[in-house]
């Protein structure tokens, strides 16, 4: 192996062809990545300024976090109109700019599909308060008479997602404590009935309209979660985080029908429409009930995400994937409900233990981070799984190696998490604080006014994450992430498979895709590929190489093979 490596020099964003099998989708928090009007909170003016970033790191799509008119308790995860725009974020002429210049630059737009809630502002669940118990407004929540002799106990025993019951009593018109409504998210969040027709009607119109206005598809919010068992039965589990997985809240048959019409909607426009999923279901076999033929495109392959440090677990995490996404998984290593990868893989990898039950709480621990060791890890990881079959996710800043920010003071806390879970979980505020553009200003380039706030405080050493600080820096992570993109465009998006190499040694994880051999050691000693891999010269590595023919410990390198390989 010769240390020289060869950089990428231009990129072609017009030209390029997308497909959803290998595309890689750049994941815009829109509140925090940049503020246009001067308000401290990002928006549509702010994103379309920031597009040429996005394309020039080399990415084909953005997924656009929700930004429909919401009371935004949970971030726009909570509706109160799905055909509208947020006025903090701007106005429908601005999406349609964000979408036609997105275009323009070769990106494909996704936008974010919250159809198993909406909010308690949205106007249908406005009027089944008001409405009598047993009205069909009612109908189109989950609305129950309490159980006890004064109805004062909760319908049932499940627990909300955020912590405390997924049951909250309302008070009827006469001043009366009443029914009581489901919300598996926050009180602000009130379920939807998928068995009343009128929801599957609304959001059947709520795709056309997105649709007709150019967007590309959709990544579907809690897809597992739109049906619930009829029956509304207990947990048996009971409750609290360990509780177990609750089948009668999850993962009904209902749902795939569902998907089955929204893919048939999908499908009627040219080119057809696609759909990414957001599943939590505790078997790889019921994922992928949910890719098939006539369902959704893809999947998010969390089970890579939650992985500890770890070559075997790693291995087993894409075999897994590979299997569920049928070749083509949607790996991502950090969103918007997680801690950022450099913190993660900074902290204490916890091998032992089972996978919790609540995957995502396992990939927001608290605890000590050795911030250098994360971003050579997080590196290598996103090395590792820019390498990989499928398509990728990445998070907003993770391309900045970010680390999370963990000591918000308690007042700037803003996750319904942090309130719901009385401070015992720090939530989710940490990974959306608004991103550093520039190393100086008061909001390092954030804002396009010198005197803004931002919706949540940036800690000060922000600024040196800044992006224009990174792009001057040809080993920034800024770069990393462009050289990857760029060299994956070159050398990895054939349909090639992977084939194993099998070091001796367990702490390495190789394989060969095409002409490309991959290599991430994991372990604290330099790893030297063996001769009969055949003669390989480096594409790209993570960290510096050395000259010699090894692999760095924390470090994934993609080379070239010259001749046959044994594998
Ligand atoms: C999904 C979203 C998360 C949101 C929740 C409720 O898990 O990713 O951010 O809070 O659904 O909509
Ligand atoms: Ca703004």
């Amino acid at each position: 192996m010769s240390h020289t490596i060869e950089r990428p020099s231009r990129l072609d964003t017009a030209r390029r062809a997308f497909s959803w099998r290998d595309a890689v989708v750049y994941q815009v928090y829109l509140r925090s990545f940049r503020d246009a009007n001067g308000d401290g909170i990002g928006d549509l003016g702010g994103l379309s300024q920031g597009l040429d970033a996005i394309a020039a790191l080399g990415c084909d799509a953005i997924w656009l976090n929700p930004c429909y008119a919401s009371p935004q308790r949970d971030h726009g995860y909570d509706i109160a109109d799905y055909l509208t725009i947020d006025p903090a974020y701007g106005t429908l002429e601005e999406f349609d700019e964000v979408v036609r210049r997105a275009h323009e630059l070769g990106l494909r737009v996704l936008m974010d599909m919250v159809a198993n809630h909406c909010s308690s502002d949205h106007a249908w669940f406005q009027a089944a308060l008001a409405a009598e118990p047993g009205s069909d407004e009612r109908a189109r929540f989950i609305f129950r008479d309490g159980l006890g002799p004064d109805g004062e106990l909760p319908p049932n025993n499940w627990d909300s997602v955020f912590g405390g019951l997924a049951w909250t009593r309302v008070t009827e018109r006469d001043g009366r404590p009443g029914q009581w409504y489901l919300h598996s998210f926050d009180t602000s969040q009130p379920d939807f009935d998928w068995r009343h027709p009128a929801v599957a009607e609304h959001f059947e119109n709520v795709l056309r309209f997105w649709f007709e206005r150019g967007v590309d598809g959709f990544r579907i919010d809690v897809a597992h979660g739109h049906f619930k068992d009829a029956a509304l039965p207990d947990h048996p589990g009971g409750r609290g985080p360990d509780a177990g997985h609750n089948h009668g809240m999850w993962d009904q048959p209902e749902v795939h029908d569902l998907y089955r019409s929204w893919r048939a909607l999908g499908d009627a426009y040219e080119p057809e429409k696609y759909f990414v999923g957001e599943i939590w279901v505790p078997s790889p076999d019921r994922l992928a009930d949910y890719l098939r033929p006539d369902e959704l495109h893809n999947a998010f392959s969390f089970d890579l995400l939650v992985q500890p440090w770890n070559a075997d677990r790693f291995r087993k995490a894409i075999e897994t994937g590979l299997a569920v996404g049928r070749g083509w998984p949607a790996w991502t290593l950090a969103n918007h409900d997680v801690h950022r990868a450099v913190t993660r893989y900074g902290q204490e990898q916890p091998l032992d233990e089972a996978l919790p039950t609540d995957m995502i709480a396992a990939a927001r621990r608290r605890g000590p981070a050795d911030l250098d060791r994360g971003l050579r890890r997080a590196r290598a990881a996103a090395a590792l799984a820019l390498a990989l079959p499928g398509s990728m996710y990445l998070y907003q800043g993770e391309e900045l190696g970010l680390p999370e920010v963990l000591d918000l003071p308690d007042a700037a806390r803003q996750d319904p998490i942090w309130t719901r879970s009385n401070g015992t979980e720090l939530g989710r505020d940490g990974c959306r604080i608004p991103l550093p553009w520039t190393r100086e200003g008061r909001t390092f380039g954030f804002s396009d006014a010198a005197a803004a706030t931002t919706w949540l405080p940036q800690p000060a050493w922000f600024g040196a994450f800044a992006r224009a600080t990174q792009a001057a820096d040809p080993d920034s992570m800024l770069s990393l992430h462009r050289d990857l993109l760029a060299t994956r465009r070159t050398h990895l998006r054939g349909t090639e498979p992977i084939v194993w190499l099998s070091p001796a040694g367990a702490e390495v994880l190789a394989f060969r895709r095409g002409d490309v051999v991959v290599v991430t050691n994991f372990g604290s000693a330099p790893f030297t590929p063996p001769s009969a891999w055949g003669a390989l010269s480096p594409l790209l590595a993570s960290q510096p190489l050395t000259g010699s023919a090894t692999v760095p410990p924390e470090t994934t390198v993609w080379s070239r093979l010259h001749r046959g390989v044994a594998a």
